[in-house]
């Protein structure tokens, strides 16, 4: 067993951890302005961020799932907005087009995501069928060489600004989940439209919006797998992008950690540090306890996923526990920055808001539960 990052892996940290300091300038605007982190997204492209585990022949950085985890870890510890923005793409998209797109696919889609040209966004939630996701009222009626696409996705992380849509619908209602089918579909197809964008509690600069499809006909091109291979590719899809929600949840606690631990060194009452206070001590103990144990869970995740080895389990308790600890820890550091907690210049009560939806999206923490039951008594 090797508890130390390779120095390749050390190399990958240090390049994301110099990117992230970037990310500081503009953070509290961009939250308190729902602003779209453009600039920034351009440069996580150029830096190789938007494509990091597809292979360099798809025009992908070639690196492993650990090397994502990293990266992720350091720029939610500044930006949990860009990390999301980040994960949904990589992780949602990416591995999707890679892992069972076709040759043509590949070639007009895959390659110009993994650069960073192009932004990707997943679409499986609907208003009624979020945890409950066999349930898809989407439809996509087979006309022969081409889908008709109806319905409405709700929740979509970058739904505004990707150009090009992975999209869940329901082929043949009779085969269940059996008969539902994943679509590529383009920004500006006809009949395609994006809803309001979502004004949020937190990760408010990334951008969430419904999508809304009308008579959108998909060339039949554009499924992705076989027919009816769309609910197991949503689930095999999601399995991976649970690591980097775990990712991103690890960042948010570390991020908030390590505000709380400097300036609890900084800030004095009764004429001492707070950090000499014991009651401030036990809950810097506790957060250092509980996120060296999430990232444990989450760079193990990542390490089977990498080795080929089954990982749905595994990413489900890392996401489950690495989301509590997020939470936990953003209400701590709050607490430990006493009223200036409570104010956006510290940053620490947005870190107390982005926490909140690492227990939401990509399975609520009772859908992670669910996972993890079903798996140890199967
Ligand atoms: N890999 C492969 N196949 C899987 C699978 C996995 N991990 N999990 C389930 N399946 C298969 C099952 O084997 C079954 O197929 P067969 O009948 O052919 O064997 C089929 O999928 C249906 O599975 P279940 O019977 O278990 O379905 P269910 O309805 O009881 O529950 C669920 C499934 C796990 C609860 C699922 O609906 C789920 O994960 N819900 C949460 C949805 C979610 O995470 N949404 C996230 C949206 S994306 C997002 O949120 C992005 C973002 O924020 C950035
Ligand atoms: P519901 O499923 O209605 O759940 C409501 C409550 O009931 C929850 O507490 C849930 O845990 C609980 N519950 C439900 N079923 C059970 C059960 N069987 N046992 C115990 N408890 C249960 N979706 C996408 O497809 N793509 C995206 O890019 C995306 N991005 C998102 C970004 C944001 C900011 C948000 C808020 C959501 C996003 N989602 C996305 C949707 C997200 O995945 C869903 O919101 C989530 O899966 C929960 O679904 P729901 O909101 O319908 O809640």
């Amino acid at each position: 067993m090797h508890f130390e990052l390779s120095e390749e892996h050390q190399l990958i940290r240090k390049a994301a951890k110099e990117f992230a300091k970037s990310l500081w300038e503009g953070v509290v605007e961009r939250d308190e302005q729902a602003k779209f982190p453009d600039e920034q997204v351009r440069q996580m492209g150029e830096l190789g961020f938007m494509g990091m585990m597809v292979e360099e022949k798809y025009h992908g950085a070639g690196m492993d799932t650990l090397a994502y985890v990293l990266a992720i870890e350091e720029i939610s510890k500044v930006d949990a907005s860009a990390g999301v923005i980040m994960s949904a793409h990589n992780s949602l998209v990416l591995y999707g087009l890679q892992a069972f797109g076709s040759d043509a696919q590949q070639e007009k889609y895959l390659k110009p995501l993994a650069s960073g040209e192009k932004l990707g966004a997943f679409a499986l939630s609907e208003p009624e069928a979020g945890s409950d996701a066999t349930s898809q009222h989407t439809t996509a009626i087979d006309h022969g060489d081409y889908y008709l696409l109806n319905g409405t996705k709700n929740w979509i992380t970058n739904g505004g600004h990707a150009d090009v849509y992975l999209v869940i619908a329901q082929t043949d209602s009779e085969k269940g989940h059996r008969g539902i089918n994943a679509l590529i579909v383009e920004k500006g197809a006809d009949g395609f439209t994006i809803g309001p964008k979502e004004n949020k509690l937190g990760i408010r600069s990334s951008d969430t919006h419904s999508l809304l499809f009308t008579d959108v006909r998909v060339p039949k091109e554009n499924r992705i797998g076989d027919e009816g291979f769309g609910f197991k590719f949503a689930m095999k899809t999601l399995d991976g992008g649970r690591i980097g929600i775990a990712a991103q949840a690890l960042g948010i606690a570390a991020g908030a950690y390590e505000l709380s631990l400097a300036y609890s060194k900084e800030r004095k009452t009764f004429g001492k540090a707070i950090c000499e206070h014991q009651a401030i001590q036990f809950k810097l103990a506790d957060m250092e306890a509980e996120i060296e144990a999430a990232r444990l869970l989450t760079y193990k995740a990542a390490w089977l996923k990498d080795q080929g080895k089954p990982y749905a389990k595994e990413a489900a308790i890392a996401k489950l526990y690495a989301s509590e600890v997020a939470m936990k820890t953003a209400i701590e550091a709050v607490q430990i920055h006493g009223g200036y907690g409570y104010v956006k210049e510290y940053h620490v009560e947005r870190f107390m808001r982005d926490a909140k939806i690492t227990q939401i999206y990509e399975g609520t923490s009772e859908i992670q539960r669910l996972v993890i039951a079903r798996d140890i008594l199967k």
